[in-house]
């Protein structure tokens, strides 16, 4: 190999390292996103004021969180059962707290009903019947501009 051809190559490997040192940066900036999940706490509109349910009853809320993953941003349909106590409202996760399947509220029985395994709670969330370990979650409401919002976090 002569002279030229040997400056020639070390050049070309030269340029080629200096590259590559700078896209490792780069690539990890653009990808970066993929593995950070963002999660934020915001409130939502559950329900107006009127709709609520009366006292000793229990209303279903369905109701949307936007979640960030990534670049993508996905909906996500949630729901949540409002219980009027009178003296107190509150709000429950209809999350399973056995494995996370959806409870309903079968108001012939007064309890919610867990169809995976047979849980069951009573209207406050507390656990009737195992197999579920802890009471339904209560999430934070409160009520303003003739609405119960609840504090969520996707
Ligand atoms: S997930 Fe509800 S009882 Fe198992």
């Amino acid at each position: 190999m002569d002279r030229r051809a040997f400056l020639e190559r070390a050049v070309w490997l030269l340029s080629g390292m200096l590259s590559m040192a700078l896209s490792v940066p780069l690539v990890g900036y653009l990808l970066a996103p993929l593995w950070h999940r963002e999660r934020r706490r915001y409130s939502v509109r559950l329900m107006a004021e009127e709709d609520l349910p009366l006292e000793g009853e229990v209303a279903e809320a369905i109701y949307t969180v936007t979640m960030r993953d990534g670049w993508r941003e996905r909906r996500e349909v949630r729901i949540a059962y409002v219980v009027n106590l009178g003296d107190q409202l509150l709000v429950l996760s209809n999350s399973c707290t056995h494995t996370g399947c959806g409870v309903r509220w079968v108001a012939e029985q007064s309890k919610f009903v867990c169809p995976c395994h047979g849980g069951e709670f009573d209207m406050q969330g507390r656990v009737l019947k195992e197999p579920p370990p802890r009471p339904l979650r209560r999430l934070a409401h409160q009520r303003k501009e003739g609405a119960l919002w609840i504090e969520v976090e996707a």
